[in-house]
């Protein structure tokens, strides 16, 4: 059950039956003090206000339409007109009660399942994926797990920059420097680099760069063959990024700039049609009223340059118009970088304009903001190059494997080697997702390999570590997996109960608002709920039924842990 939506539901309806408009929320939020109960309602004030009376006045009204005996043992009415919500005891012991033998762990699946479009990672596949791509990777792959969890139809679309003036140097370069055009290139990174020092040296290699481009652009079957070769050798090196740190993405979900190609001056002329062009220096501009340049000049959207050649932007419409027509899309999340926001808006302004989205397609730019060095510039290699997510992701590993062999160095090498791996990925991951997306964040291996603190290593360890008394306590009774009475005895079991119950609100909120963040938080209050209870709670040397109960938790606790940590693209490890 979701709780704070329940709360909402109830109060809400005792509002309105109190005399509040048919629209005030009850306002739930987790109360931030013991002394003010569970949950606390903010919704009295503002509908008492809207209604022009005395906000306690309400408030009094408010409960005694109130239904909730079933969960809350009292509701008071605080400050201004504040209610504080203390749930019962008994309520809360038997909904975690009823957790054991759910494996969806109280989440139920949405009533009204979307088909939810997640545009993520999109490399440009002229050169190596780099840390600018991880991110996207990260978040959006999160994104697409947790939607797919609370039951939406998540389609996944790789939106790759395969398309372009760079692609003619590269296939040139590919040509000249290899007599055996399919031999692999062993560095993207590299062979960009020397196609690009070879185009500005040398005016024959230009003059054919540019001529490929042409032929490419026109439709030449021979270059489009030799375009698919470097393509193919670039796709699979993204595939490599993606199955190393473990993204869903497969060649299945990649539909890149090119796969728009034929439908870009249809676009053009759909927005003609709808005299929403207008011609500006020789190229042809969609200039909205809303969007005004620091100096009040008009902000155009090019969709055609002056030479007839298409742009980021009409691709991106024509996307558009592709997920909501074909693919019925109903939200499409596009999980790119806070400087293309300007972008977005404007391409979502024109689509709306345009009819290319209706009042029922909802479109989001989930932005994120840049990743920095230690240094507080972005991140880069010593030298100040690109740093490439292989090299990252082995670093990772690396250091992770340290950590491991520093803790319990007497786990096997290979066993150690395993969950380096998972913990290495699970940190660069969790590091990324724990923080507000919106905000810039610093990259530090310090600080995402710290075994305390809100980390990928300290909720693995904490997980581990419950895994750790099953092993201990499983031979002995206590063991079965549901149908135990759950007993909250100290206050640390009830704090830790309470926070059983509070997944499916979190998951609701990082679902609608695309904060990967909100569960990263949720799930370090729960390691730390879990923490004092067994501290304070003994497990297995507490009698029978305690003992068993206080096992439940352990395990509930457990899974929360490895579903959410699942969720969020990382691996659990049973030791560590
Ligand atoms: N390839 C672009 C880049 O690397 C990102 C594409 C994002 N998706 C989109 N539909 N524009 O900046």
């Amino acid at each position: 059950m979701n709780l704070r939506r329940e709360l909402e539901s109830r109060i809400h309806d005792a509002l309105v039956a109190a005399g509040a408009p048919a629209d005030s929320p009850a306002l739930i939020v987790p109360s931030a003090r013991p002394q003010f109960g569970d949950y606390q309602a903010n919704g009295v004030m503002s509908a008492a206000k809207r209604m022009k009376i005395n906000p306690r006045e309400l408030a009094g009204k408010t409960q005694q339409f109130l239904k909730l005996d079933d969960l809350a043992r009292k509701v008071e009415i605080a400050g201004p007109g504040f209610l504080n919500i203390h749930l019962r005891d008994e309520w809360v012991a038997a909904q975690v009660a009823g957790l054991q033998d759910d494996p969806r762990l109280g989440v139920a699946a949405a009533s009204e399942p979307q088909k939810v479009v997640v545009d993520y990672s999109a490399p440009n596949l002229a050169k190596e994926m780099h840390v600018g791509h991880l991110r996207s990777t990260i978040i959006g792959d999160a994104m697409a797990r947790v939607l797919g969890f609370l039951g939406h139809n998540v389609i996944r679309q790789n939106h790759v920059g395969d398309w372009g003036t760079q692609f003619g140097m590269l296939i040139a370069y590919m040509e000249s420097s290899s007599s055996d055009a399919s031999a692999p290139i062993g560095d993207l990174e590299d062979f960009y680099r020397q196609a690009k020092k070879k185009f500005d040296e040398d005016a024959a290699f230009a003059d054919l760069a540019r001529a490929y481009v042409v032929r490419l652009q026109g439709g030449d079957k021979d270059v489009l063959a030799k375009w698919k070769v470097f393509l193919e050798k670039s796709l699979a090196h993204c595939q490599a990024v993606y199955d190393r740190l473990g993204a869903l993405l497969t060649e299945a979900d990649i539909r890149g700039e090119s796969a728009y190609n034929a439908d870009l001056p249809v676009v053009v002329e759909d927005l003609g049609k709808q005299g929403l062009l207008k011609e500006s220096q020789g190229a042809l501009c969609v200039f909205l009223p809303e969007f005004v340049g620091k100096d009040g000049a008009p902000l155009p959207l090019i969709v055609r340059k002056s030479d007839e050649g298409f742009l980021y932007a009409t691709t991106d419409l024509a996307a558009i118009r592709y997920r909501v027509k074909s693919l019925d899309a109903k939200r499409i999340l596009y999980v790119v970088d806070a400087r293309q926001s300007l972008h977005f808006r404007q391409v979502f302004a024109v689509a709306r304009k345009a009819g290319f989205a209706g009042d029922d397609v909802s479109l989001e730019h989930v932005a994120f903001g840049t990743m920095m060095g230690e240094d507080g510039k972005p991140f880069k290699t010593r030298t100040g190059g690109t740093v490439k997510l292989m090299d990252l992701l082995d670093e990772a590993q690396r250091k992770a494997y340290d950590l491991v062999t520093d803790k319990n160095p007497e786990l096997d090498e290979e066993l150690r080697r395993r969950i380096a791996r998972a913990v290495g990925v699970g940190a660069v991951k969790y590091a990324d997702l724990s923080q507000n997306r919106t905000s810039d964040y610093v990259f530090s291996w310090e600080k995402m390999l710290s075994l305390d603190g809100n980390t990928a290593p300290y909720m693995q360890y904490a997980y581990a570590r419950i895994r750790s008394i099953f092993r201990k306590g499983l031979d002995q009774a206590g063991g079965q997996s549901g149908g135990v009475k759950i007993t909250l005895e100290s206050p640390a079991e009830r704090s830790l109960c309470l926070k059983i119950l509070q997944l499916p609100e979190t998951l609701e909120v990082a679902a609608g608002e695309s904060l990967p963040n909100m569960l990263c938080a949720y799930l370090y209050e729960l390691a730390g709920a879990f923490m004092s209870f067994y501290e304070n709670c003994p497990v297995l040397q507490s009698p029978e039924p305690l003992r068993s109960s206080r096992l439940s938790l352990c395990r509930i606790t457990a899974e929360i842990l490895k579903t959410s940590l699942g969720l969020l693209g990382i691996e659990v490890v049973e030791q560590m």
